[in-house]
């Protein structure tokens, strides 16, 4: 399988080799929440990281499940919300082979796709979609990070860019609801940005929870 391994991510956290990581919640969550634009409900985080949205999340009321494929990030968010005393469902779990029990009232996914090889994007879009429910939302944040390599058709990341125009067939609007753009784009410190999109699943063809 190409891409980066569950090695290459532990690795990552072991040596503080987090570059993505704000070191605080995502803005655009903060703006989604404070202003009421996502309330309180059942959310997956996948692709959690160090958890600092997954905390906030709690803190603020949510039922959180978090995912993420490194044992040292789980285990970071497990001490960050037992320091707090707050409780959320956090699981070590490959996104691309994770189950749901039941499905989610909203989606946080903040680069966990960019940090997918691009060849597993339509599958990981396809198990976003069976996870959700019907009247459920995925609140995205595509990473903008396009590498010179790509000109000569070379695959480069993690982060892979997540180009909107890739994004409009990963995410096809016969499965998903696409809003109007222009799209917020948020400025990540480290010089990369992302687009925050809302998208909705339509309910055609609709796979149930394996
Ligand atoms: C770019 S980091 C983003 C972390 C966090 N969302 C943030 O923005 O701070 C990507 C995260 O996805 C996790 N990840 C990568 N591949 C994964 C997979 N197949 N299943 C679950 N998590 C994965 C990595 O361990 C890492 O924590």
């Amino acid at each position: 399988m190409a891409g980066p391994t569950v090695d290459f991510w532990n690795e990552r956290f072991r040596s503080h080799s987090t570059g993505w990581d704000r070191g605080g919640v995502h803005p655009q969550l903060l703006h989604c929440v404070t202003s009421g634009g996502l309330q309180p409900c059942r959310i997956l985080v996948p692709g959690c990281g160090a958890g600092h949205e997954v905390e906030y999340l709690a803190a603020a009321g949510f039922e959180v499940t978090a995912l993420d494929y490194s044992e040292q990030a789980v285990a970071l968010v497990e001490q960050r919300l037992q320091q707090r005393g707050l409780k959320a469902t956090v699981l070590q779990a490959d996104v691309r082979q994770w189950q749901a029990p039941t499905r989610f009232d909203a989606i946080w996914e903040q680069t966990c796709l960019c940090a997918l090889y691009p060849d597993d994007w339509v599958g990981y879009a396809q198990q976003l979609h069976r996870w959700l429910q019907p009247q459920g939302r995925l609140f995205v944040q595509f990473m903008q990070a396009a590498k010179p390599g790509a000109e000569s058709g070379k695959i480069e990341g993690p982060p892979y860019h997540c180009d909107i125009l890739a994004m409009r067939a990963v995410f096809p609007a016969t499965q998903w609801e696409w809003p109007k753009p222009p799209y917020p784009r948020v400025p990540h410190p480290g010089g990369s940005a992302e687009l925050a999109v809302v998208l909705r699943p339509i309910q055609y063809g609709r796979e149930p929870l394996r």
